[in-house]
């Protein structure tokens, strides 16, 4: 379990009192706790491997030539100024570009070393397999175990009434919700609390067994108390997954991961070790951004 070291939201708008070149102490301190207390290499082998990869919007480039090696049961964060193309490398993964009209990607993107564009795989169960939580909680206008039980459903994953309800509740229990509404399963998802309907759409992403979770600013739209909830939550699902974050928060990036990537300008600037690139990054734009002297 990692200690709280820098709740507030960013707090890095006004680094400008911050010495020239240096990154803030409580941001080091984070993302040193955020890797492993034994010193052991927290990440994984390499789960997603792109290549080259460029996105192009109709004529309009927005990403180049990204390549970037994405660990198992580790927690990676893309962080970079609005706009920098973190969204659109993101939804490469599970091929959520694929449904953007206009939308072209190129490159090659292995999962497992199975190329994920290749035309045999069905986006439906890459889906599956790539779970993606989204900004603003959108769980289904269903009770909460509809919501949960929808994606076992249909990808007829159980065989009783019984073994569907038993994943319902795994997956609840996963997703830290279980206490919370176990005596209420069949209220309605949307009548969660926001942090809690966060959760839900967790915990329907848990329910197909899915070996990555991708989340795009998972907590923007959350209270601190909220935040602090989930971002224990993928700590504790980081041993069981492999976890992409977009996140705007710098001091969330040093609390919850492991690997962090630098997105500027659709391009890859800089990748490595969090607590490398918060305490001593190599690039200058790197230092620049995670000091909150633009962005
Ligand atoms: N559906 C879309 N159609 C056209 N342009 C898009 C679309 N989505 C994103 N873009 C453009 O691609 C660039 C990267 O966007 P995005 O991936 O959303 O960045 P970020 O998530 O880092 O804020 C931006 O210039 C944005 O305007
Ligand atoms: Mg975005």
């Amino acid at each position: 379990m990692k200690q709280t070291i820098y709740r507030s939201q960013d707090g890095l708008e006004g680094g400008a009192s911050a010495p020239a070149a240096e990154v803030p102490a409580e941001l080091a301190a984070a993302a040193q706790a955020a890797t492993d207390p034994k010193g052991a290499a927290p990440v994984g082998p390499t789960k997603i491997s792109a290549r080259d990869v460029s996105v192009f919007y109709g004529e309009k480039q927005a990403l180049f030539d990204i390549s970037l090696d994405i660990p198992d049961k580790t927690v990676t964060s893309l962080i970079g100024p609005s706009g920098c193309g973190k969204s659109t490398f993101l939804r490469t993964m599970n091929r959520m570009n694929d449904t953007i009209a206009g939308a072209r990607v190129t490159g090659r993107i292995d999962m497992d070393g199975e190329d994920i564009n290749a035309r045999s795989l069905d986006p439906v169960l890459l889906r599956a397999r790539v779970g993606m939580v989204f900004q603003k909680p959108n769980p289904f206008p269903k009770s909460i175990f509809e919501n949960v039980a929808y994606g076992p459903r249909i990808h007829g994953l159980t065989r009783s009434k019984a073994e569907l309800a038993e994943v319902v509740e795994e997956s609840l229990r996963r997703a830290g919700l279980w206490e919370e509404v176990a005596d209420r399963l069949h209220s309605p998802g949307t009548g969660l609390s926001g942090g809690q309907q966060q959760r839900l759409v967790i915990a329907r992403a848990i329910a197909v067994n899915p070996e990555v979770i991708l989340m795009d600013e998972p907590c923007s739209a959350l209270d601190p108390i909220a935040t602090a909830k989930i971002e224990e939550l993928i700590d504790e699902l980081r041993e069981r997954y492999c976890i992409v974050i977009v996140t705007h928060s710098m001091a969330q990036a040093a609390r919850v991961s492991q690997r962090t990537a630098f997105f500027h300008m659709g391009r890859l600037i800089e990748t490595g070790d969090t607590e490398e690139i918060f305490t001593n990054p190599r690039e200058r734009r790197t230092l620049d951004y995670i000091t909150g002297r633009f962005g």
